[in-house]
């Protein structure tokens, strides 16, 4: 097992966070706003948990909620990039964010779409500077690289919530969501050559949002505190109800985590890959973590995470959100 060296010096790390929020990935959004560690360039949606003007229009209300209008929202891919697509409502609501209750933004996504805007960025600035973090399924990003395969050099890193081994699916019973829905794409950007480090359901299943890991941010009696503990206490949170958990995993905040705090992290270097064409199969990462293989490694597979700490993280930083 192998752990990543923390990140130092003072110059903020400049992170693109694609997504579609998504509960999880609203409290993602809200912990990358509230860290000095981090500066967000921009946020690219995608049609995941709910179709995109929604995951749109929530990225947009949060960010009006953050006080971060500066921050430009491009929206992106409405569907997968060969399959119909497959959305979440029963885990996250009709509106993507249920329990939020958030006003309707003002904030407007920018004219180009989110796609062009990841080549242009990553084209225009100098290489190796900006890390794309994403949240969803990855077709966006899928996109960006077929058409310009010359960025590949040119973004730091890619730090993504997807895929799972130990746990199985959630979607079904191999995939995970967000490589489920996109397998396609999800394989484009495995096979790269882009440094990525995963967060599966093998990590985001050990730090669930216990009554007793909410109570302190509930303790903070912001807006924006009062908004994460509506939408992750809610007593019908899918997972308490269908696999009978004290809480939900909170799987899109910890690749934010993983980039502040290395350290709380630990996994293994190896071989990740997607299924796209077996039917019981679907969507699944195969993980040679054993390298019985002579596939190259091309990612870091998170398999744990020291979640108290992650929490008491958490905490601390959406205790500097108003
Ligand atoms: C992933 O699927 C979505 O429902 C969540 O937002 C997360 O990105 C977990 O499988
Ligand atoms: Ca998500």
């Amino acid at each position: 097992m192998m752990t990543q060296a923390s990140p130092t010096g003072s110059t903020p790390r400049r992170i693109v966070i694609d997504t579609d929020p998504g509960q999880d990935d609203a409290v993602a959004i809200l912990l990358a706003l509230a860290s000095p560690e981090l500066k967000v360039e921009a946020i690219t949606t995608v049609a995941g948990n709910v179709p995109v003007a929604l995951t749109t229009k929530n990225a947009c209300a949060l960010l009006e909620l953050a006080g971060r209008r500066d921050i430009p929202v491009f929206e992106g891919a409405a569907r997968p990039l060969h399959r119909a697509p497959i959305s979440a409502e029963h885990v996250h609501g009709e509106t993507g964010m249920a329990g939020a209750n958030l006003p309707p933004p003002k904030l407007r996504p920018q004219a180009i779409d989110a796609a062009t805007h990841l080549i242009d960025l990553l084209r225009r600035e100098p290489a190796g500077t900006i890390t794309l973090v994403c949240l969803g399924p990855m077709t966006n990003l899928a996109l960006a690289l077929t058409h310009a395969p010359d960025i590949v050099s040119r973004i730091a890193q890619i730090v993504a919530m997807g895929g799972a081994q130990r746990e199985g699916g959630n979607i079904t019973p191999t995939a995970e969501f967000n490589f489920f829905v996109d397998p396609h794409a999800a394989r484009i950007v495995m096979r790269s050559g882009v440094p990525i480090t995963l967060l599966p359901l093998d990590v985001t299943h050990r730090a669930i949002a216990t009554p007793a890991r909410l109570k302190p941010i509930a303790a903070i009696g912001s807006r924006v505190t009062d908004m994460v503990v509506r939408m992750l206490g809610a007593e019908d949170r899918f997972e308490k109800l269908k696999y009978g958990w004290e809480g939900g995993a909170l799987h899109d905040p910890l690749t934010i985590g993983f980039l502040l705090r290395p350290d709380l992290f630990s996994g293994r270097t190896c071989n990740v890959d997607v299924e796209v064409d077996a039917p019981l199969c679907l969507g699944q990462s195969i993980v040679d973590l054993w390298a019985v293989t002579d596939r190259v490694p091309n990612a870091l597979w998170i398999n744990d995470v020291q979640a108290d700490a992650f929490y008491s993280l958490l905490t601390e930083r959406l205790a500097l959100l108003d």
